[in-house]
């Protein structure tokens, strides 16, 4: 029903300036009558950083910013929705125009530079619906004029742990200058502890222990990736998500747009994050669940990200050109691989073909 709406509107959608069709969405998903979607099929039940998804398959962070359309999303079918990026302070991020569809390329370029409208308004969005259930994580990211943006993690923390299933820690997004430089080992260590402090001390009071993730960029070097996964698993995170968008610029890319500075995302990303995410999987050795989010638009690249070693996917921008009647499909498709494969739970396969995919065969 959504997904035939979604057929008869995109033309229009599409001939409108890229964030105005993104924040008509929105408010399409929030104002939307909140739809229970059919049961999934139990092969598709995942156990990840001791949380039950009714199925793998996940909503991206950044379209939903502000927490506004969580029910719409969960209604369409998502295991779970990623909200934000949420910074402490409200903040506009970038001049307009910033964020532009490359249709040729099924992908997107935006440099939103995380604009949100801080966390306090995105607190009172989680409490006031957090009986309504699904699993829900808030992407947290640093205010761009912040004298210390390790600070800004511990504090997003503190505040949003308790109103949250997960929490992400996106050190990843091209916009905000100097972000990415946290992933540099000292610095990120030196922020995952201070973030992970902060949420044991949420945590106290109710005897929660929310799951920190840690989101991380395509464009790492395998050295820079070795000294990332060494601090997650020393200071012992829960999850990463690999990842967020890529400043590279295949020469494939024929969209008019593909000179517009920002992060790259869609099917141009998925090789190149689908391979990352192997490399990731080598290196963490079963200590944590990883997340595969990068060019995901079909069963078959979602069923990649498992073989390469997600137990978790994600997508967003496939959503801007195949609408939300994706979600079903992927997860038809998933059912399909798994009985094919002969598993009795699409978790069994995770991580299946991690060498062949970090030789760059087998994709
Ligand atoms: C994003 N993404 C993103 N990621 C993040 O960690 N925090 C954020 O605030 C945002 N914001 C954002 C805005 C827009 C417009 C896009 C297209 C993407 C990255 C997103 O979550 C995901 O990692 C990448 O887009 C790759 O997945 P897809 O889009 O190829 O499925």
């Amino acid at each position: 029903m959504i997904g035939s709406l979604f057929s008869l509107a995109r033309p229009l959608i599409h001939r409108l300036d890229a964030e105005m069709a993104h924040r008509l969405t929105v408010a399409a998903l929030a104002a939307a009558p909140a739809l229970k979607p059919a049961a999934d099929d139990p092969i598709l039940a995942t156990e990840a950083f001791g949380l039950s998804f009714p199925n793998p398959v996940g909503l991206a962070a950044g379209f939903d910013k502000h927490a506004e359309a969580i029910d719409g999303a969960l209604g369409l079918g998502f295991g779970f929705v990623e909200v934000g990026g949420v910074t402490p302070l409200p903040q506009p991020g970038n001049p307009r125009p910033r964020v532009f569809r490359l249709p040729e390329d099924e992908a997107v370029i935006n440099r939103y530079g995380l604009n949100s409208e801080g966390m306090e308004a995105v607190a009172a969005r989680l409490a006031a619906r957090r009986k309504r259930g699904g699993i829900v994580g808030v992407n947290l990211g640093a205010n761009k004029d912040s004298a210390d943006r390790a600070a800004d993690y511990a504090i997003l923390a503190r505040r949003l742990a308790p109103l949250a299933d997960f929490l992400t820690v996106n050190v990843s997004s091209p916009n905000t200058p100097g972000l990415r430089d946290l992933q540099a080992e000292s610095a990120l260590d030196d922020l995952i502890a201070r973030a992970l402090a902060a949420r044991d001390e949420a945590g106290q009071a109710t005897g929660h222990r929310t799951p920190v993730l840690l989101k991380i960029a395509p464009d790492l070097t395998l050295p820079e990736l070795d000294g990332i996964v060494a601090v997650a698993r020393r200071r012992a995170i829960d999850g990463m998500i690999v990842s967020n968008t890529t400043v590279a610029r295949p020469d494939s890319l024929r969209g008019a747009s593909r000179g517009e500075t920002g992060g790259l995302s869609g099917r141009p990303l998925f090789t190149s994050s689908t391979r990352i995410l192997a490399e990731t999987y080598r290196r963490v050795e079963a200590q944590f669940p990883l997340v595969g989010v990068g060019g995901v638009d079909s069963a078959s690249t979602a069923f990649a990200k498992i073989r390469a070693g997600a137990s978790l996917v994600q997508f967003y921008s496939a959503m801007v050109f195949k609408g939300p009647a994706l979600v079903s499909e992927v997860k038809t498709g998933l059912v399909r691989e798994a009985r094919r494969a002969g598993a009795s739970r699409i978790a069994d396969l995770v991580g299946r073909d991690t060498e062949a995919i970090a030789r760059g065969e087998g994709l």
